[in-house]
């Protein structure tokens, strides 16, 4: 093992203040970093739209070391990105790095200060047409599951996943039959204010002030001949005030939990009525930061990034992108357990079609494991595993240290021993035998990992990592390598 600097390739970055399309071209061979003196060592474009994990513990140099540089090549090669954030000094560095690639015109930077707006609601109206309601819901149930997620698993989530779209779906689609604005207040509201028994929905007093009952008012005169009229009716007034409280609770309580946050003083109006900041801007180029760190906000900045995430994965799903002529884009999660859920898994497995870069940086494998729950285990290996590049810094934890050394996977060495017989005094004189045996060892064993240089001056602000991708040979014939990145 020797350490060798890890040497910036000289692409000359595109005119990207402009980021106008005409003659840029980024084909899947763009060389983006350079790991060593040889050819066969470049990192490409394509190699980053297989997916990057970065892994070390606090302090290790993910976000200075190796995340700096990759966040630097793709701002220089002119990609479009969104950046979700954890820390609350996460924007500013984006600022920095969008200074330092000349790229600060192509900043969106979303947050409770900016005038920057994102109805999510009329945008996905506007992309899906007559999957509307369908979508929205699967859009909806994908971004609550970041919370409850470690609860529902096996049969449960049997019963409760299709109970919960069938409550979207009837709110959704009794909002569109009466024509009213679907919002996410409106949404909460019909929820909030459905009748909690069968007696209540003949009650006067509830008819007169439920905002529930005026829409179906109001569905019932535009849309009785509509094919759904009737199961929306059903729903509402008999089969849901049915349902015993407590399932009801436990069916409402993911969107209840999340229209809440969403709905209230800035955040809400950064969701609210008007649009002027899509996903569509980040396919052209600009680079969308959700400043709305959950270190600050809690789960309402975990709601915004992933609604932010969710559409833009689905707007990347649906474009025609082709080598060379697609502008690549970017997905940046530091702290990446914080903004991760499992349909993330199936779309990173179409990623690198699609022109698209995931970077999830975490400290170790228990964050992943907690985060996906009980049965997560399975669900996490899949994530992980489509992630081809793999960056491992400095890590103490076991368990990660030893999946690592498993995903790094194992040579064959063979270990020769010798035997010995007899006595130097015995008339024949001593015997030995040599055996060769063959023994899987650790490529990568754990120990590797834990000596890392972590940066500061101490280091003279070098950090080491160990560089993995798999199906690929590193200087020839190695399976990884050590590489430093300078963190300034
Ligand atoms: N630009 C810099 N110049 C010098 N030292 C730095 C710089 N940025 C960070 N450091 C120091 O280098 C070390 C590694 O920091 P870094 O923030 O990259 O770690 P990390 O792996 O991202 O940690 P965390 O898990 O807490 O996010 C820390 O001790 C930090 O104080
Ligand atoms: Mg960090």
């Amino acid at each position: 093992m020797s350490p060798f600097l890890s040497l910036l390739v000289g692409h000359k970055p595109p005119r990207s203040h402009t980021l106008e399309p005409v003659g840029e071209r980024w084909p899947l061979d763009l060389p983006l970093v350079r790991f060593s003196k040889l050819d066969a060592d470049v990192w490409t474009l394509g190699d980053a739209c297989q997916g990057v994990l970065i892994m070390g513990e606090n302090g290790s140099g993910k976000t200075s070391g190796s995340g700096q540089l990759i966040a630097r090549k793709f701002l220089q090669n002119g990609f479009g990105g969104l950046v979700l954030c954890f820390k609350t000094d996460e924007a500013d560095l984006w600022r920095e790095y969008l200074k330092r690639a000349g790229r600060e015109a192509d900043g969106r930077f979303f947050s409770p200060e900016s005038a920057f707006r994102f109805n999510f609601l009329d945008y996905e109206a506007g992309t899906s047409g007559v999957d509307f309601a369908e979508n929205l819901v699967t859009l909806l149930v994908d971004v609550a599951s970041i919370q409850k997620r470690t609860e529902a698993s096996g049969s449960e989530a049997h019963f409760w996943l299709p109970q919960k779209k069938k409550l979207l779906r009837n709110a959704i689609t009794l909002l569109l039959l009466a024509g009213h604005p679907v919002q996410l207040r409106t949404l909460y509201q019909i929820i909030t204010d459905a009748p909690h028994f069968p007696e209540q929905t003949k009650d006067p007093q509830w008819q007169a002030k439920s905002f529930l009952f005026d829409l179906l008012r109001k569905a019932e005169e535009k849309a009785a001949d509509h094919p759904e009229w009737e199961l929306i009716k059903n729903y509402w007034m008999s089969e849901r005030p049915l349902l015993p409280s407590k399932t009801r609770e436990t069916i409402d309580a993911d969107f209840t939990g999340m229209f809440d946050p969403l709905t209230r003083g800035k955040i809400g109006e950064l969701f609210g009525a008007s649009t002027n900041l899509t996903p569509d801007d980040i396919l052209a180029g600009k680079i969308v930061v959700i400043d709305i760190p959950i270190a600050k906000y809690r789960e309402a900045g975990q709601y915004a990034a992933l609604i932010w995430a969710q559409l833009f994965q689905r707007a990347v799903d649906r474009r025609a992108y082709e080598s060379p002529v697609g502008r690549p884009v970017f997905l940046w999660e530091d702290e990446a357990h914080y903004f991760t859920i499992e349909q993330d898994a199936l779309f990173q497995t179409t990623a690198r079609s699609k022109g698209i870069s995931v970077v999830r940086l975490t400290q170790n494998l228990p964050n992943f494991l907690d985060a996906y729950g009980r049965d997560g285990k399975h669900k996490v290996d899949t994530l992980l595993g489509n992630h081809a590049t793999k960056i491992f810094h400095r890590n103490g934890d076991a368990v990660t240290t030893e999946w690592s050394a498993k995903t790094i996977a194992k040579d064959t060495q063979y270990r020769h021993s010798i035997s010995g017989s007899g006595s130097v005094s015995a008339a024949s004189g001593p015997t030995s035998n040599v055996s060769v045996s063959e023994v899987e060892e650790d490529s990568c064993p754990p120990k590797e990992f834990i000596g890392l240089k972590n940066g500061g001056k101490k280091n003279n602000y070098t950090v080491e990592a160990i560089l993995f991708q798999s199906g690929r040979l590193w200087r020839k014939s190695e399976r990884w390598t050590t590489v430093r990145f300078n963190q300034r």
